[in-house]
């Protein structure tokens, strides 16, 4: 790993979700934390990150913090509350107090399970969710018919329209396997694209799971689970 820019102490812990920037005196003070082995005693010291330890431990995701996450199904990818159980009451409370905060890359639904990639690097979500960098998404579907084999050719075209929509969805990658069963290549992220779909065709989507994100997958990863990633580098996107 490269070593970081020295930055303030209490800069790094307030970023990094250990405390607020006025709890990082207090912090300091209490001797958990040391800068090379040494008990830190200067909030304002500029230090790089892997010299630090709180508890003993390194800092966590000093440069920025992508996961990948096995959603299960039952809670909704929000931080407000009022919508339900949230992934985010799954997840290090810390994450929720990182600055910029930890957030999903797109949303899954309620009922949804599969890969959700979280992190608290704007421009990796918004290089992850624009359409116009076609990443592919793979989802897994049960309907509550059967699939006809018309309809691939129907999702290739790229012509579906969907209610209340000004564009067609881009073209899709039906793969039948079984008489209810599909898998469905995604390059863009409408909302409930996977079921509005299906239901322009008269199908109800009973079960959707999302396998892959891109190169991402939730294989090994028991549901409820997440896996720290290395911060990937994509040519055009500027990262810190
Ligand atoms: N499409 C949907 O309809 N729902 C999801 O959760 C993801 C894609």
């Amino acid at each position: 790993m490269a070593s970081s820019k020295p930055r303030r102490l209490d800069q790094w812990l307030a970023n990094c979700g250990y405390c607020s920037r006025s709890e990082a005196r207090p912090l300091v003070r209490s001797g958990r934390v040391t800068i090379d082995g040494e008990r830190a005693t200067d909030p304002g010291e500029k230090v790089r990150s892997e010299s630090i330890r709180i508890n003993g431990e390194p800092i966590e995701a000093p440069e920025g913090l992508l996961a990948v996450f096995h959603k299960p199904a039952g809670y909704v990818c929000s931080h407000d509350g009022r919508e339900g159980p949230s992934v985010f009451d799954l997840l290090p409370a810390r994450w929720m107090k990182r600055n910029p905060v930890v957030t999903t890359v797109g949303r899954l639904d309620k009922d949804t399970t599969g890969v959700l990639l979280l992190t608290d690097i704007g421009p990796l979500v918004q290089h992850w969710t624009s359409p116009r960098h076609k990443v592919p998404k793979l989802y897994e579907v049960v309907v509550d018919g059967t699939i006809p084999e018309s309809l691939i050719e129907v999702f290739a075209r790229g012509d579906l329209m969907l209610a209340d929509e000004e564009k067609p969805c881009l073209p899709a990658r039906l793969e039948i396997t079984g008489p209810s069963e599909a898998r469905l290549e995604l390059t863009e992220g409408r909302y409930h694209q996977v079921k509005r779909m299906f239901g322009e065709q008269g199908l109800n989507v009973l079960k959707l799971h999302r396998s892959h994100f891109g190169t991402y997958t939730v294989e090994s990863l028991e549901v409820g689970k997440w896996r720290m990633l290395e911060i990937p580098s994509i040519p055009g996107v500027q990262i810190g």
